[in-house]
């Protein structure tokens, strides 16, 4: 063995200690140091020749990198739509890397039951029937990407042509049909060969992003009898918008069309009994996206895909070798190598686990009703604020808004309130008007943090 793997792994309970001990102080301090940073990339070094051994190694990420880090799982991140990680999860992360299973087969390890478990839990969580099997992957976009592709499966089949055999060419053009899609969604189209065009983009409510699903009745109508894709949106990134799913699931009995759900963090409005009305209709899905690193507060990387038709997902991703074992009988003890895009793979079911066995339904519906209280409260401030103008209702959990008569200065402000070390908050473009949006996903969010944004907006809003 190599002379400094020797010395680590005769001194592992120390090294692990220390680790811990970082982490320990780093999490102490997370609501302290400055939650985003403007990246500085420190002098490069060469690939070291004899290595430092591994506390060499600590010393060296401390001193050179980890000061250059955000504060992304603390709680005033409130950029993109981000998660932080429960004390459980984390626990349930860190054996997920000590225990380095590789839950792609059943052959030699109880891990993909494990991996069943937890997908059981994710679907009981958030109401949705016993029919959608659902699979780990790393997050939304592979969540999208796999739902997309067990559609053009399904597209294949109304076609009498297997794409998965034939290739896309068999299809022909494909029409794709959404209101406010995430950018995910064309960049799973340009990937699954269907093209990025094949997307049509359907007018919304007035002042929505909630498709106006009249307008999807008659692109659908339009299309003659042809099946089509149909990505329905339960949570837009900008003002966290729903679509009418119940609605438009109710338009399959006059039209064919697979309906993908991209309910990445708006599946968790199911746990707000004042929001559930939002994601009624959710199960009829064929194909549902849900993100855990965002509101599950899992660590990165993590979400799960959902669908009704797994017989269709195996055709899409079957990964025939003798030596990885057969598909089996049971279409629910398909292994996880059948399943998704990945062969070998994290079990990055484990920290999902941990966290619903340890907070259970009730711990993760707290956190989803604090946020979007929280959420409502940020927007009542910014209200208030004579510099600002809210772009959209708040929702659910996503703040919209924009500096009243100056929507030139978004650019500037993102850069202030980064600067300020305070909160880190993303920009976006709403019907045309540069924006800022505040996203609260995190469990370790309370009013204090809101107090905090709003005094910083409103210390920034004097040009
Ligand atoms: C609605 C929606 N879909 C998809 C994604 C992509 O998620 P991920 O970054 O996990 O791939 C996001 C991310 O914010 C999202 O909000």
């Amino acid at each position: 063995m190599h002379p400094r793997l020797d010395d680590d792994l005769a001194r592992l309970p120390d090294l692990l200690d220390e680790t811990r001990a970082r982490a320990v102080r780093l999490l102490a301090g997370l609501g302290d140091r400055p939650v985003a940073r403007t990246p500085v990339r420190p002098e490069p070094v060469p690939l070291p020749e004899t290595g430092t051994g591994a506390a060499g190694a600590l010393e060296a990420f401390a001193r050179r990198w980890e000061p250059g880090f955000s504060a992304g799982a603390g709680p005033r991140y409130l950029g993109f739509v981000t998660g932080g990680a429960t004390p459980a999860s984390l626990a349930g992360d860190w054996l997920t890397a000590a225990l380095d299973q590789n839950p792609t087969s059943g052959m030699d390890s109880g891990a993909p039951d494990l991996e069943r478990e937890a997908v059981a839990w994710v679907r009981e969580l958030l109401g949705l029937p016993a029919e959608h099997a659902g699979i780990f992957v790393s997050g939304a976009t592979m969540s999208n990407f796999t739902g997309l592709a067990i559609a053009r499966e399904w597209l294949g089949e109304r076609h009498g042509v297997s794409v998965s055999e034939r290739g896309t060419a068999a299809l022909g053009d494909v029409p794709v049909l959404s209101g406010s899609p995430h950018s995910s969604v064309g960049k799973a189209l340009s990937m699954l060969g269907l093209g990025r065009s094949a997307l049509q983009v359907i007018g919304t409510l007035p002042g929505r992003e909630a498709v106006d699903v009249s307008r999807l009745a008659r692109a659908l109508e339009a299309l003659e009898g042809r099946p089509a894709i149909v990505v329905a949106n339960a949570g837009t990134v900008n003002t966290g918008d729903f679509d009418d799913l119940r609605a438009i699931a109710a338009l399959r009995e006059r039209y064919p069309f697979w309906l993908h759900v991209d309910a990445a963090f708006g599946a968790f409005a199911a746990l707000s009994p004042g929001h559930a009305r939002l994601v009624d209709g959710l199960g009829e899905a064929d194909s549902v996206c849900v993100d855990l690193h965002k509101w599950l507060n899992v660590p990165y990387d993590s979400a799960v895909q959902f669908t009704r038709r797994r017989d269709l997902q195996v055709r899409v991703f079957a990964n025939s070798a003798a030596y990885l074992g057969t598909l089996g009988d049971d279409p629910d003890r398909v292994d996880p190598v059948h399943l998704t895009p990945e062969n070998s793979r994290r079990l990055r079911a484990l920290p999902a686990w941990f966290t619903l066995a340890a907070y259970g339904r009730e711990g993760h519906a707290e956190i989803v009703r604090r946020d979007i209280a929280l959420a409502a409260l940020l927007g009542e401030r910014v209200a208030a604020l004579p510099g600002y103008r809210l772009l959209a209702p708040v929702r659910l959990n996503v703040v919209c808004f924009t500096p009243a008569d100056r929507p030139e200065r978004v650019g500037e402000l993102v850069a202030a309130i980064t600067e300020s070390g305070e909160a880190f908050l993303t920009p976006t473009v709403y019907a045309g008007v540069p924006a800022l949006r505040a996203a609260f996903s995190n469990w370790r969010t309370t009013e204090t943090d809101v107090e905090r944004v709003a005094k910083l907006l409103e210390r920034l809003a004097a040009p």
